[in-house]
Protein backbone atom coordinates (compact mmCIF):
# COMPACT_ATOMS: atom_id res chain seq x y z
CA UNK A 1 0.00 0.00 0.00
CA UNK A 2 1.26 3.28 -0.68
CA UNK A 3 -0.51 5.93 1.65
CA UNK A 4 0.12 9.56 1.50
CA UNK A 5 0.11 11.66 4.42
CA UNK A 6 -1.85 15.28 4.42
CA UNK A 7 -1.59 17.30 8.23
CA UNK A 8 -3.93 20.79 7.65
CA UNK A 9 -4.88 23.70 9.55
CA UNK A 10 -3.05 24.80 12.86
CA UNK A 11 0.17 23.22 14.06
CA UNK A 12 0.18 21.12 17.14
CA UNK A 13 2.66 19.74 19.54
CA UNK A 14 3.08 15.75 18.26
CA UNK A 15 2.28 16.32 14.81
CA UNK A 16 6.36 15.03 13.77
CA UNK A 17 5.82 12.00 16.01
CA UNK A 18 2.44 11.13 14.28
CA UNK A 19 4.59 11.52 10.49
CA UNK A 20 7.18 9.06 12.24
CA UNK A 21 5.42 6.69 13.79
CA UNK A 22 3.00 6.11 11.14
CA UNK A 23 6.21 5.81 8.93
CA UNK A 24 7.90 3.39 10.78
CA UNK A 25 5.37 1.21 11.72
CA UNK A 26 4.11 1.27 8.33
CA UNK A 27 7.64 0.45 6.42
CA UNK A 28 7.49 -2.71 8.73
CA UNK A 29 4.38 -3.83 7.31
CA UNK A 30 6.02 -2.93 3.32
CA UNK A 31 3.90 -0.17 3.25
CA UNK A 32 5.17 3.56 1.57
CA UNK A 33 4.97 6.75 2.26
CA UNK A 34 4.85 10.01 0.96
CA UNK A 35 3.86 13.57 2.87
CA UNK A 36 2.17 16.74 1.14
CA UNK A 37 3.69 19.92 1.85
CA UNK A 38 1.32 22.34 3.44
CA UNK A 39 -1.46 19.76 3.29
CA UNK A 40 -4.56 20.19 0.78
CA UNK A 41 -2.55 22.53 -0.79
CA UNK A 42 0.42 20.04 -1.72
CA UNK A 43 -2.39 17.19 -2.91
CA UNK A 44 -3.74 20.14 -5.44
CA UNK A 45 0.01 21.14 -6.64
CA UNK A 46 1.75 17.90 -6.53
CA UNK A 47 4.05 19.39 -3.70
CA UNK A 48 5.20 16.24 -2.08
CA UNK A 49 8.19 14.62 -0.43
CA UNK A 50 8.83 10.46 0.05
CA UNK A 51 8.91 9.62 3.98
CA UNK A 52 11.17 7.00 4.00
CA UNK A 53 13.20 5.91 7.12
CA UNK A 54 15.84 8.70 6.85
CA UNK A 55 12.99 11.58 6.53
CA UNK A 56 11.36 10.64 9.81
CA UNK A 57 14.78 9.94 11.82
CA UNK A 58 14.98 11.88 15.09
CA UNK A 59 11.87 13.78 14.43
CA UNK A 60 9.31 12.75 17.20
CA UNK A 61 10.22 15.31 19.68
CA UNK A 62 10.18 18.75 17.53
CA UNK A 63 7.75 21.08 17.28
CA UNK A 64 5.77 21.94 14.16
CA UNK A 65 5.32 20.00 11.30
CA UNK A 66 8.47 18.64 8.66
CA UNK A 67 5.37 18.38 6.39
CA UNK A 68 4.68 22.66 6.91
CA UNK A 69 0.65 23.41 7.12
CA UNK A 70 -1.83 26.03 6.15
CA UNK A 71 -5.23 26.61 7.20
CA UNK A 72 -5.96 28.98 4.09
CA UNK A 73 -6.22 27.56 0.74
CA UNK A 74 -8.61 25.92 -1.33
CA UNK A 75 -9.26 23.22 0.79
CA UNK A 76 -11.30 24.77 3.96
CA UNK A 77 -14.13 22.10 5.18
CA UNK A 78 -15.77 24.53 8.08
CA UNK A 79 -16.87 28.13 7.69
CA UNK A 80 -17.72 28.75 11.46
CA UNK A 81 -19.26 26.86 14.63
CA UNK A 82 -21.37 24.07 12.93
CA UNK A 83 -21.21 25.46 9.65
CA UNK A 84 -19.70 23.30 6.28
CA UNK A 85 -17.85 25.00 3.93
CA UNK A 86 -18.97 23.02 0.61
CA UNK A 87 -15.70 22.46 -1.45
CA UNK A 88 -16.34 23.12 -5.15
CA UNK A 89 -15.98 19.35 -6.91
CA UNK A 90 -13.66 20.50 -9.43
CA UNK A 91 -11.04 21.02 -6.39
CA UNK A 92 -11.89 17.36 -4.98
CA UNK A 93 -11.81 15.86 -8.25
CA UNK A 94 -8.28 17.70 -9.24
CA UNK A 95 -7.51 15.89 -5.54
CA UNK A 96 -8.62 12.29 -6.72
CA UNK A 97 -7.04 12.57 -10.10
CA UNK A 98 -3.91 13.49 -8.42
CA UNK A 99 -3.77 10.52 -5.91
CA UNK A 100 -4.70 8.35 -8.87
CA UNK A 101 -1.66 9.91 -10.77
CA UNK A 102 0.80 9.30 -7.85
CA UNK A 103 -0.85 5.66 -7.27
CA UNK A 104 -1.47 6.32 -3.73
CA UNK A 105 -4.00 3.74 -2.31
CA UNK A 106 -4.89 5.71 0.73
CA UNK A 107 -4.86 9.07 3.24
CA UNK A 108 -3.54 9.51 6.71
CA UNK A 109 -5.27 13.09 6.75
CA UNK A 110 -4.36 14.66 10.71
CA UNK A 111 -6.21 17.67 11.60
CA UNK A 112 -9.36 18.97 13.75
CA UNK A 113 -12.85 19.62 12.66
CA UNK A 114 -12.58 21.64 9.46
CA UNK A 115 -9.46 19.11 8.14
CA UNK A 116 -11.94 16.13 8.87
CA UNK A 117 -14.77 18.18 7.52
CA UNK A 118 -13.00 18.49 4.61
CA UNK A 119 -11.95 14.46 4.46
CA UNK A 120 -15.00 13.56 4.37
CA UNK A 121 -16.23 15.65 1.26
CA UNK A 122 -13.50 13.93 -0.62
CA UNK A 123 -13.77 10.27 1.07
CA UNK A 124 -17.30 10.61 -1.09
CA UNK A 125 -15.21 10.68 -4.30
CA UNK A 126 -13.92 7.22 -3.28
CA UNK A 127 -10.76 8.40 -1.75
CA UNK A 128 -10.01 5.84 1.38
CA UNK A 129 -9.23 8.15 4.70
CA UNK A 130 -8.22 7.44 7.95
CA UNK A 131 -8.22 10.65 10.32
CA UNK A 132 -6.00 11.40 13.05
CA UNK A 133 -7.56 14.25 15.71
CA UNK A 134 -5.47 16.86 15.93
CA UNK A 135 -5.44 20.27 17.62
CA UNK A 136 -4.55 21.95 20.55
CA UNK A 137 -8.24 23.02 21.61
CA UNK A 138 -9.69 19.77 22.29
CA UNK A 139 -12.67 19.88 21.23
CA UNK A 140 -13.44 17.31 18.73
CA UNK A 141 -16.28 14.62 20.04
CA UNK A 142 -14.82 11.99 18.60
CA UNK A 143 -12.10 11.67 21.00
CA UNK A 144 -11.37 11.75 24.73
CA UNK A 145 -8.04 13.98 23.96
CA UNK A 146 -7.03 15.25 20.94
CA UNK A 147 -2.66 15.43 20.24
CA UNK A 148 -1.48 19.29 21.45
CA UNK A 149 -3.65 19.69 23.75
CA UNK A 150 -1.97 18.74 27.50
CA UNK A 151 1.32 20.31 26.33
CA UNK A 152 -0.78 23.77 25.02
CA UNK A 153 -1.96 23.02 29.01
CA UNK A 154 1.56 22.88 30.13
CA UNK A 155 2.58 25.92 28.12
CA UNK A 156 -0.55 28.34 30.05
CA UNK A 157 0.62 27.09 33.58
CA UNK A 158 4.29 27.79 33.47
CA UNK A 159 2.93 31.15 32.35
CA UNK A 160 0.48 31.10 34.61
CA UNK A 161 3.15 30.32 37.36
CA UNK A 162 5.15 33.06 36.04
CA UNK A 163 2.36 35.77 36.14
CA UNK A 164 1.35 34.84 39.68
CA UNK A 165 4.41 36.76 40.69
CA UNK A 166 4.17 39.44 38.82
CA UNK A 167 0.49 40.18 39.75
CA UNK A 168 1.22 39.09 43.45
CA UNK A 169 4.05 41.62 43.90
CA UNK A 170 2.34 44.95 42.38
CA UNK A 171 -1.28 43.65 43.45
CA UNK A 172 -2.84 43.27 40.22
CA UNK A 173 -5.68 41.84 38.39
CA UNK A 174 -3.84 40.32 35.82
CA UNK A 175 -6.19 38.70 32.98
CA UNK A 176 -4.65 36.06 30.33
CA UNK A 177 -6.13 34.98 27.20
CA UNK A 178 -5.95 31.78 26.11
CA UNK A 179 -6.76 29.69 22.57
CA UNK A 180 -9.46 27.69 22.33
CA UNK A 181 -12.17 28.88 19.86
CA UNK A 182 -15.67 27.79 21.30
CA UNK A 183 -14.22 25.36 23.37
CA UNK A 184 -13.00 26.13 27.20
CA UNK A 185 -11.00 23.51 27.52
CA UNK A 186 -7.41 25.33 27.91
CA UNK A 187 -8.30 27.98 30.11
CA UNK A 188 -10.33 25.36 32.38
CA UNK A 189 -7.54 23.09 32.65
CA UNK A 190 -4.75 25.70 32.69
CA UNK A 191 -6.78 27.98 35.07
CA UNK A 192 -7.69 25.23 37.62
CA UNK A 193 -3.88 23.58 37.42
CA UNK A 194 -2.45 26.98 37.31
CA UNK A 195 -4.44 28.76 40.14
CA UNK A 196 -6.69 31.16 38.46
CA UNK A 197 -8.83 32.63 40.68
CA UNK A 198 -11.31 33.35 37.90
CA UNK A 199 -12.02 31.74 34.42
CA UNK A 200 -14.32 33.25 31.92
CA UNK A 201 -15.19 30.25 29.18
CA UNK A 202 -17.17 30.30 26.00
CA UNK A 203 -19.99 28.13 27.38
CA UNK A 204 -20.50 30.05 30.46
CA UNK A 205 -21.43 33.26 28.99
CA UNK A 206 -20.87 36.00 31.97
CA UNK A 207 -21.72 39.13 33.81
CA UNK A 208 -19.51 42.07 33.77
CA UNK A 209 -21.01 43.27 37.17
CA UNK A 210 -20.72 40.19 38.48
CA UNK A 211 -17.31 39.94 37.21
CA UNK A 212 -16.90 43.24 39.24
CA UNK A 213 -18.27 42.21 42.17
CA UNK A 214 -16.06 39.02 42.44
CA UNK A 215 -13.06 41.24 41.75
CA UNK A 216 -14.17 44.05 44.32
CA UNK A 217 -14.85 40.85 46.99
CA UNK A 218 -11.59 39.59 46.40
CA UNK A 219 -10.25 42.64 46.92
CA UNK A 220 -12.36 43.32 50.27
CA UNK A 221 -11.40 40.16 51.97
CA UNK A 222 -7.62 41.16 51.71
CA UNK A 223 -6.57 39.49 48.48
CA UNK A 224 -3.91 40.83 46.98
CA UNK A 225 -4.02 40.24 43.59
CA UNK A 226 -5.92 38.02 40.57
CA UNK A 227 -5.91 36.31 37.92
CA UNK A 228 -8.56 36.12 34.94
CA UNK A 229 -7.92 33.48 32.60
CA UNK A 230 -10.06 34.41 29.85
CA UNK A 231 -10.65 32.28 26.80
CA UNK A 232 -10.15 33.34 23.64
CA UNK A 233 -13.99 32.52 23.05
CA UNK A 234 -15.86 33.75 26.26
CA UNK A 235 -18.51 36.51 25.89
CA UNK A 236 -20.74 38.36 28.27
CA UNK A 237 -24.56 37.51 28.32
CA UNK A 238 -25.76 38.92 25.19
CA UNK A 239 -22.90 39.44 23.51
CA UNK A 240 -20.99 38.17 20.61
CA UNK A 241 -17.56 36.64 20.06
CA UNK A 242 -14.86 38.99 19.74
CA UNK A 243 -13.32 38.15 16.26
CA UNK A 244 -10.68 39.81 13.90
CA UNK A 245 -13.18 41.25 11.62
CA UNK A 246 -10.39 41.72 8.83
CA UNK A 247 -9.81 38.47 8.54
CA UNK A 248 -10.15 36.59 5.24
CA UNK A 249 -10.56 32.77 6.21
CA UNK A 250 -14.13 30.82 5.89
CA UNK A 251 -13.36 30.63 9.82
CA UNK A 252 -13.67 33.46 12.16
CA UNK A 253 -10.45 34.14 13.64
CA UNK A 254 -11.19 34.59 17.77
CA UNK A 255 -9.04 36.98 19.94
CA UNK A 256 -8.64 39.99 22.01
CA UNK A 257 -11.89 39.35 23.97
CA UNK A 258 -9.41 39.79 27.10
CA UNK A 259 -8.38 43.50 26.36
CA UNK A 260 -12.08 44.56 26.31
CA UNK A 261 -13.21 42.73 29.23
CA UNK A 262 -10.20 44.79 31.04
CA UNK A 263 -11.42 48.09 29.47
CA UNK A 264 -14.81 47.81 30.31
CA UNK A 265 -13.82 47.16 34.06
CA UNK A 266 -11.85 50.21 33.82
CA UNK A 267 -14.82 52.34 32.63
CA UNK A 268 -16.93 50.64 35.23
CA UNK A 269 -15.09 50.55 38.05
CA UNK A 270 -12.00 53.40 37.47
CA UNK A 271 -8.95 53.50 39.02
CA UNK A 272 -9.82 50.44 41.13
CA UNK A 273 -7.67 48.16 39.79
CA UNK A 274 -4.10 48.08 38.43
CA UNK A 275 -4.81 45.75 35.74
CA UNK A 276 -2.60 44.11 32.70
CA UNK A 277 -3.68 42.14 30.02
CA UNK A 278 -1.37 39.25 28.51
CA UNK A 279 -2.73 37.40 25.18
CA UNK A 280 -0.44 33.97 24.83
CA UNK A 281 -1.26 33.47 21.70
CA UNK A 282 0.37 31.29 19.03
CA UNK A 283 3.02 30.05 22.11
CA UNK A 284 0.67 27.40 23.06
CA UNK A 285 1.23 26.05 19.62
CA UNK A 286 4.85 26.09 19.76
CA UNK A 287 7.98 23.92 20.86
CA UNK A 288 8.38 20.51 21.88
CA UNK A 289 4.96 17.77 22.68
CA UNK A 290 5.21 16.98 26.53
CA UNK A 291 5.63 13.34 27.41
CA UNK A 292 1.82 12.71 26.85
CA UNK A 293 1.66 14.23 24.02
CA UNK A 294 4.25 12.51 22.64
CA UNK A 295 2.77 9.26 23.56
CA UNK A 296 -0.42 9.91 22.80
CA UNK A 297 0.72 10.95 18.76
CA UNK A 298 3.02 7.76 18.58
CA UNK A 299 -0.32 5.84 19.10
CA UNK A 300 -2.44 7.36 17.18
CA UNK A 301 0.23 7.40 13.87
CA UNK A 302 0.49 3.54 14.39
CA UNK A 303 -3.21 3.23 14.85
CA UNK A 304 -3.99 4.94 11.39
CA UNK A 305 -1.35 2.64 9.75
CA UNK A 306 -3.60 -0.12 11.54
CA UNK A 307 -6.61 1.16 10.53
CA UNK A 308 -5.94 1.41 6.64
CA UNK A 309 -4.44 -2.26 7.28
CA UNK A 310 -7.85 -3.15 8.69
CA UNK A 311 -10.06 -1.76 6.06
CA UNK A 312 -11.40 1.52 8.68
CA UNK A 313 -11.51 3.51 5.65
CA UNK A 314 -13.80 6.85 6.59
CA UNK A 315 -12.53 6.14 10.37
CA UNK A 316 -10.78 8.60 12.84
CA UNK A 317 -8.71 6.69 15.63
CA UNK A 318 -9.90 7.90 18.71
CA UNK A 319 -8.78 7.39 22.59
CA UNK A 320 -11.55 6.50 24.11
CA UNK A 321 -10.85 5.17 28.31
CA UNK A 322 -6.95 4.53 27.56
CA UNK A 323 -7.68 2.41 24.19
CA UNK A 324 -7.01 4.00 21.10
CA UNK A 325 -10.11 2.67 18.67
CA UNK A 326 -11.74 3.83 15.07
CA UNK A 327 -14.52 5.58 14.81
CA UNK A 328 -16.92 6.95 12.20
CA UNK A 329 -15.49 9.67 9.91
CA UNK A 330 -19.51 11.22 9.90
CA UNK A 331 -20.00 11.55 13.78
CA UNK A 332 -16.45 12.59 14.18
CA UNK A 333 -16.90 15.54 12.42
CA UNK A 334 -20.38 16.54 13.84
CA UNK A 335 -19.59 16.59 17.29
CA UNK A 336 -17.85 19.55 18.90
CA UNK A 337 -16.56 18.67 22.42
CA UNK A 338 -17.42 21.50 25.02
CA UNK A 339 -16.68 21.74 28.75
CA UNK A 340 -20.28 21.16 30.49
CA UNK A 341 -20.56 21.93 34.20
CA UNK A 342 -20.06 18.23 34.52
CA UNK A 343 -16.75 17.96 33.42
CA UNK A 344 -14.05 16.87 35.75
CA UNK A 345 -11.96 20.05 35.65
CA UNK A 346 -14.95 22.47 36.17
CA UNK A 347 -16.25 20.55 38.87
CA UNK A 348 -12.96 20.38 40.58
CA UNK A 349 -12.29 24.28 39.99
CA UNK A 350 -16.10 25.28 41.30
CA UNK A 351 -15.75 23.33 44.66
CA UNK A 352 -12.36 25.25 45.46
CA UNK A 353 -14.04 28.69 44.66
CA UNK A 354 -12.80 29.32 41.51
CA UNK A 355 -15.47 32.01 39.73
CA UNK A 356 -16.97 31.69 36.26
CA UNK A 357 -18.09 34.72 36.10
CA UNK A 358 -21.81 33.07 35.14
O1 LIG B 1 -7.63 25.64 16.43
C1 LIG B 1 -6.40 25.89 16.99
C2 LIG B 1 -6.21 27.36 17.17
O2 LIG B 1 -4.94 27.56 17.75
C3 LIG B 1 -7.29 28.10 17.95
O3 LIG B 1 -7.20 27.88 19.33
C4 LIG B 1 -7.09 29.52 17.49
O4 LIG B 1 -8.27 30.28 17.56
C5 LIG B 1 -6.68 29.34 16.06
O5 LIG B 1 -6.18 28.04 15.92
C6 LIG B 1 -5.66 30.33 15.58
O6 LIG B 1 -5.35 30.06 14.27
P1 LIG B 1 -4.22 30.82 13.42
O7 LIG B 1 -2.98 29.98 13.49
O8 LIG B 1 -4.81 30.88 12.07
O9 LIG B 1 -4.01 32.17 14.03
Amino acid sequence: MRIGIIHSGGDAQGTNAVIAASVKHGLRLGYEFVGFIKGWEGLLDMDYINLDRDAVRGISHLGGTILYTTNKGRFAGKAGLGSKNEIPYAVLSQAKSNLDTLKIDALIVIGGDGTLSAALQLQKLGVKIVGVPKTIDNDLGATDSTYGFHTAVDIVVEALDRIHTNAYSHNRAVFVETMGRHAGWIALHAGLAGGAHIILLPEFPFSYEKLLWTMKQRKQIGEKYSIIVVAEGAHAKGEELTTDKDNDKPEVKLGGVSAQIMHKIEQMAPDEFEMRNVILGHVQRGGAPNAYDRILSKAYGIAAVDALKNGHFEHVVSLQNNKIIPVSLVNAVDKLKLVTTDSMAYQAAQKIGIYFGN
